[in-house]
């Protein structure tokens, strides 16, 4: 966890594919959501659907996670096991899809809403989106990885909301978690100079309380302390010569920011 590996055009060539596929995935689980599916379904769905177009979901056996998605709900953060569990009218539910294709990764989360949901979930979900977007425009050649947290802060915090500190974006490839750690918070023009032809995840994980959060007896789960919502956007990003491409770009009511917090 210390190199950052940095990726020739080929190889990005490849996490475009990846990063493709886990797209195409998380767009047709769009289709899919509604009241009365249960997160088993959503699973089943992803699984076969990246089986069927030549990859395999990562999460599946990873440091012995039992699912192929991690599908988290309202007062969860991240790393929600599927279950049986279906979804009620007014949840939020965020699905991270990890997939490998020919070797390589490509990692996306969004959060949904199911049925009408409140304004405070509306407005929690808008922020934390917002949150990604100003994120990916700091990332170019030059600029420091701080100014990737610090950005975040400073709109999540603004807007009445909590970052969450025990989980970072992540450098991705071959490898699943990868250097660096792409942490949510942080100060500008600190830390580490992004290089073309790096490639990471950024996934900030945003609340409506407080920041704090503990692990369920699965060991998997994280929820918040206070039991308020969480809301989580991720991109697999690779640094170009000017700027970055987003890997795992999909279209679709959540795709981009929509509001003007
Ligand atoms: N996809 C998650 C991330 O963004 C990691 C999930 S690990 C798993 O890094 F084992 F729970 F799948
Ligand atoms: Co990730
Ligand atoms: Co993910």
């Amino acid at each position: 966890m210390s190199t950052v590996i940095i990726k020739s055009k080929e190889q990005i060539a490849k996490m475009r594919a990846a990063g493709r596929l886990a797209a195409r995935t998380i767009e047709e689980v769009a289709k899919i959501l509604k009241v009365g599916l249960s997160t088993d379904e959503i699973n089943a769905f992803v699984h076969d659907y990246t089986i069927k177009h030549g990859g395999k979901p990562a999460p599946l056996g990873y440091r012995g996670y039992p699912k192929s998605v991690c599908t988290s709900i309202n007062e969860v953060v991240c790393h929600g096991i599927p279950s049986s569990r279906r979804l009620l009218d007014g949840d939020i539910i965020n699905v991270d899809v990890t997939t490998v294709l020919d070797g390589w990764h490509g990692d996306v989360s969004a959060t949904f809403y199911i049925g009408k949901v409140s304004d405070e979930a509306r407005h929690l979900v808008e922020v934390t989106r917002k949150c990604l977007d100003l994120a990916i425009e700091q990332v170019r050649p030059g600029a420091r990885l701080g100014n990737i947290g610090a950005v975040i802060q400073e709109h999540a915090e603004k807007n009445g909301c909590s970052v969450v500190r025990d989980f970072v974006g992540h450098g991705l490839g071959r490898g699943f978690h990868e250097a660096p750690q792409v942490p949510h918070l942080g100060e500008w023009d600190r830390g580490l100079r992004l290089k073309t032809g790096m490639t990471f995840t950024i996934e900030p994980m945003i609340n409506q309380g407080g920041w704090e959060l503990y692990i369920l007896d699965d060991d998997w789960t994280a929820v918040t302390k206070d039991h308020k919502l969480s809301a989580q956007f991720e991109h697999t990003l690779a640094v170009t010569v000017d700027g970055c491409e987003i890997l795992t770009a999909f279209s679709g009511p959540l795709a981009s920011s929509n509001s003007n917090i």
